[in-house]
Order: C-alpha cells, then structure tokens, then sequence
C-alpha cells in the first residue's frame, strides 16, 4: 500500500511540478514578449484538465502518506516532531498553492489582457516556486535536508 500510496504521489508531483516549470520557462516568456493573452489561456485550458486531477490525487496520497508517519493529526503542527516539520510546510505550500489558484481563476483570467499579463506572471512564477517547493520538502521526508 505504501509502496502504491508513493508511486501516485511521486506521478502527479511530476505532473503538477513539471506542468508548471514548463508554463514558467517557456510558455510564460513567449505570451509576455508577444503579448499573447490566447496561448496562455490555450494552454491553461489544456493543461487544467490534468494538473487539476493530479493536485487532487497530489493532497489525498499527501495526507494519507502523512497519516501515515503521524496518525494522531492533531500532532502534524506540533513542532517539536521534526517529521512535522514536512507536513506543516506541505500544507502552508498547499494553502498558499490555492489562495493563488483562486485569486488567478476567479479575479484573473476572467479579464485577461495584455494589460494585467505581468499580474497573471506573479501568479504563476510563485506557484511554480511553490511546485518546487512542494519537492524539495517531500525528498527532504528522506534525506533530513530541511529539518
Ligand atoms: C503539488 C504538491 C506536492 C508535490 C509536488 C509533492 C512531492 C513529493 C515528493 C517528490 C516526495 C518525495 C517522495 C519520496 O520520498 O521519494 C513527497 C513525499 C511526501 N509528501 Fe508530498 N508533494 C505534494 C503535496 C503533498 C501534500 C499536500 C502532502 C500532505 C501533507 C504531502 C505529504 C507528503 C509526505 C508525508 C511525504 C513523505 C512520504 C514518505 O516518505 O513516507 N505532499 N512529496
């Protein structure tokens, strides 16, 4: 089961990091050089049908991997646990994820011009950071690096 629960997690993470690393190094400077509002939403609308599963799958492996070190939940912000330490920071990286997600889907893209192009970048550059992220604290479950 562990070995499944892993396996899930570790796809979509190649999915939901490797999507936006993409987005932010080769897509992002095309539509800001050319002002190209349309390839940006072409490829959010491609892109969203399976980064979106992928960030789901990415949160349910996530908790159950977490339950998993730490099965009383109420000790995964207790602090004095360092395997804590990971699965606050996956979710403060989670919480911050969404509050971006939302603000670009729902103030955003809606109105989406070569205008208010640079504020979409300050989307997506810190929620390419935050995919990043999201990998160094999972390897880090393994190796000590962070804590
Ligand atoms: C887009 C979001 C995420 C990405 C890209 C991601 C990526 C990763 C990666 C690469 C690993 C390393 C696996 C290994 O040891 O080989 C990992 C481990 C882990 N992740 Fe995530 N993760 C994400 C979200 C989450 C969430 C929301 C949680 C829930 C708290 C979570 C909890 C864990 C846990 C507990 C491990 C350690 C598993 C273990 O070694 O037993 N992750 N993650």
């Amino acid at each position: 089961m562990y070995g499944t629960l892993l396996l899930i997690h570790i796809l979509a993470a190649t999915i939901w990091t490797g999507g936006h690393i993409v987005l932010s190094l080769v897509v992002l400077p095309k539509v800001l050089r050319e002002g190209a509002t349309r390839q940006l939403l072409d490829f959010e609308s491609v892109y969203e049908k399976i980064g979106l599963p992928a960030l789901v799958l990415q949160v349910v492996t996530g908790l159950a991997l977490a339950h998993r070190l730490i099965p009383d939940v109420s000790q995964w912000f207790n602090l004095a646990d360092p395997v804590s330490h990971g699965i606050a920071l996956k979710l403060i990286l989670l919480t911050l994820t969404v509050g971006f997600a939302i603000d670009a889907k729902l103030r955003i893209i809606p109105n989406l011009s070569e205008r208010n192009l640079v504020v979409m970048a300050w989307h997506i550059i810190p929620v390419t950071c935050f995919s990043i992220m999201f990998v160094v604290v999972g390897v880090s479950f393994r190796t000590g690096w962070l804590w």
